[in-house]
């Protein structure tokens, strides 16, 4: 049978004042139950359950449906969590159960798997991530025995004076024999300091049913910081963060600053390439090599090959070529493709479309919804109009298209390759190759106009 995962996310997140679902707030732009989900399956864990409570539509949206959800409508306590996966745990008996806090995001599948080695080496029926930190306070504390043993997890309500000076702390990341995280379910009880039925007794329990349970100390004692408070949240940022462009650094990526920047967990960068300050690289992001991105450079879910030039620019789920030199002030909407060696430059914005190899659009410029070929020019002020206010159509530009200044290509329409538009044009039919097209009232001079007017 396989391995599974319950991923507790049924917390409301009330110390946020926020109205989202607490594990869908965001770290470096992705939300917290994401990256715990990203860690379970790096660690090798396909099948998961999300503990979902009253925002679980909220979550499921988010998230999908590549989990299965089991929902806990009244919150009373992490093993009453556990218990509304009962039927997805009985469905992976004979294996084993890994069970992380969806607002840990940092955990890491280094130490799940570590800890899995762990609990397979020493036979544990559970196995406790935990780790040693300065602060203990509000975490549950590992009680071990003289021998170093683990004897129970205490919480911080109902420990003792003694207990609360113990600095190795739950993680609230556990690996569970399945079979016997299903024995020790129903015997949890809620006669503790919180009237809540605590996942931590199922450690007890097993001990006391002569089964064995371990502790796996993290290395890193930030990977089991949770978030509670939105001030919580940032600090978790910052470390994330922090060990992220590290990893960057290692890689050969320069950030000229660090103000301002944020870069996601999922994002690639290639050697050579430069940061500066203000860039928000978010989401399924990948950047060449020898890039220059930023100062402000916004970019989500895209592609940029090598050498490209990115400079105060927006660009979302698109792709941006070898060599291109963006910005400043471009917005590239959605689903858009800019072949390599284009210039787009100040005010352009271009959404759904193609933009061949070499070409240049340089100023106020709006493409939508184009296949636009290689080596054309668009001068400035060009608009397709995209839009009749019912339907949206396709505006087609062959390869080495000349398209003066303030021209409107009214679409549905196709300039073939090589045609010539003259400045001020609104091209309402079809331009064929090699042609100029000239859709423009004709200029008339009245001589000396001006004076004769104002003689009357
Ligand atoms: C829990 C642990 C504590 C550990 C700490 C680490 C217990 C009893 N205590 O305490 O030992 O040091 O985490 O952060 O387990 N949740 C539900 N349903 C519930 C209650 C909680 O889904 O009914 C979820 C929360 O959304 C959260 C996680 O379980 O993701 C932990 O719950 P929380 O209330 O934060 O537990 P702590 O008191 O912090
Ligand atoms: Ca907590």
């Amino acid at each position: 049978m396989n391995n599974c995962t319950i991923v507790l996310a049924a917390g409301e997140g009330t110390r946020m004042h926020v109205p989202t679902a607490k594990v869908l707030l965001p770290v470096l732009g992705k939300p917290m139950v994401s990256w715990v989900l990203t860690a379970a399956r790096a660690a090798g864990v396909e099948d998961c359950c999300l503990i979902v409570g009253r925002s679980g539509d909220e979550v499921r949206k988010k998230v999908g449906d590549k989990v299965s959800y089991a929902v806990q409508s009244e919150r009373l306590g992490t093993g009453h969590a556990v218990m509304q996966a009962t039927a997805f745990l009985e469905a992976h008996r004979g294996a084993h159960c890994l069970v992380l806090a969806g607002d840990c995001p940092l955990l890491s599948a280094e130490t799940i798997s570590e800890a899995f080695r762990c609990h397979l080496q020493e036979g544990n029926a559970v196995t406790v991530i935990s780790a040693r930190v300065k602060d203990p306070f509000g975490y549950g504390r590992i009680v071990r025995d003289v021998t170093g043993g683990l004897l129970r997890i205490v919480e911080e309500k109902d420990a003792d004076a003694d207990e609360r000076r113990i600095d190795e702390i739950n993680s609230s990341a556990y690996w569970f024999e399945t079979d016997a995280l299903l024995e020790a379910l129903p015997r949890i009880q809620n006669d503790n300091a919180k009237g809540e039925y605590y996942l931590t007794d199922a450690i007890e329990l097993l001990l006391r049913a002569g089964r064995r349970a371990g502790v796996s100390v993290a290395k890193d004692a930030d990977e089991i910081l949770g978030a509670n408070t939105q001030r919580q949240l940032l600090a978790l940022q910052r470390i994330a963060q922090e060990k992220i462009l590290d990893r960057h650094m290692e890689n050969g990526v320069m950030f000229s600053g660090e103000d301002g920047v944020l870069v996601g967990p999922d994002v690639t960068i290639g050697p050579g390439t430069v940061i500066h300050p203000g860039s928000r690289l978010l989401g399924d992001t990948h950047l060449g090599q020898n890039c220059v991105i930023g100062p402000d450079a916004i970019l989500e879910d895209s592609r940029v090959g090598d050498g490209a030039q990115i400079r105060s620019s927006t660009i979302e789920q698109s792709v941006v070529g070898d060599l291109a030199r963006i910005g400043p002030y471009t917005h590239i909407r959605p689903n858009s493709v800019i072949g390599e060696r284009c210039k787009l430059g100040n005010f352009v914005e271009v959404k759904n479309s193609v933009i061949g190899a070499g070409t240049s659009i340089a100023h106020l410029t709006y493409v939508g919804d184009a296949d636009v070929g290689c080596r054309c020019n668009f001068g400035c002020g060009v608009v397709t109009t995209n839009y009749d206010g019912v339907k949206k159509y396709r505006t087609t530009v062959g390869d080495d298209v000349f398209i003066g200044c303030n021209v409107n290509l009214v679409a549905p329409v196709t300039v073939e390759d090589g045609a010539y538009i003259a400045a001020g044009s609104t091209i309402t039919h079809n331009v064929p190759k090699s042609s100029l097209a000239i859709a423009r009232a004709r200029q008339v001079i009245k001589d000396n106009w001006v004076l004769t007017t104002r003689e009357e």
